[in-house]
């Protein structure tokens, strides 16, 4: 079974490409789900709703609020789901928080790292995608009136994020997909089924 994650900045288009890939998936006949952080349980909706409408919350109280959501979803849904012979798709995981509290936020990134092992408990993506944009289109994808206020950060914020995941995936090089999200939606799908197919 294959736990595969979508990173990348807001507006990359990983919402869009894990949908393909679960579409692609599912016709192929494999048994798969789609979640998303934070998010994919109850508590993690409430806390999506939270985060992202909350105009500002201290950086660590916003930590702990994405591992909570992640270590509900990690306990209730991926593992379980992984357990039973199921694929799992998600849009969002670990390298999110390294990117956004740690690189983008400023927060020691050893802890992060240290949290993120606590609340996965063993649990790593087999791959994470990441959909790699320049800083300045990051804001400039998404309209005015579903720009949320991590979207909203400044060309610094989004600039120090990307840098982040373009870090992490360079010191984890095997388990992660480097993709310039520029291209066209459907070129971007079939490079990712092309990696994918041989994994399931
Ligand atoms: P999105 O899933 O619609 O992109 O929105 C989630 C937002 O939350 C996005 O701005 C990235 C941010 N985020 C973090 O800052 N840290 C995290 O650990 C996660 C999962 C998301």
């Amino acid at each position: 079974m294959a736990f595969i994650v979508f990173e990348g900045p807001d507006g990359a288009g990983k919402s869009s490409q894990a949908l393909a890939l679960l579409k692609q998936m599912e016709s192929t006949g494999y048994p798969v789900i789609l979640t998303r952080e934070p998010g994919g349980t109850p508590l993690g909706e409430s806390l999506r709703t939270v985060l992202k409408s909350s105009p500002a919350i201290e950086p660590l109280s916003e930590l702990l609020l994405f591992l909570a959501a992640r270590a509900e979803l990690v306990e209730t849904i991926i593992k379980p789901a992984l357990t039973n012979n199921i694929n799992v798709i998600s849009d969002r995981f670990t390298a999110s928080t390294i990117a956004y509290q740690g690189h983008g936020q400023g927060l020691n990134l050893t802890d992060i790292t240290r949290l993120n092992q606590l609340v996965c408990s063993g649990l790593s993506p087999d791959l994470t995608i990441l959909l790699d944009i320049p800083a300045d289109l990051i804001s400039s994808r998404k309209s005015k009136d579903t720009q949320d206020r991590y979207d909203s950060a400044s060309g610094a914020f989004h600039s120090k994020v990307r840098q982040g995941y373009l870090s992490i995936a360079s010191q984890e090089t095997s388990q992660w997909l480097v993709l310039d999200a520029t291209k066209p939606k459907a070129t971007l799908s079939e490079e990712i089924w092309a990696k994918i197919r041989p994994l399931l």
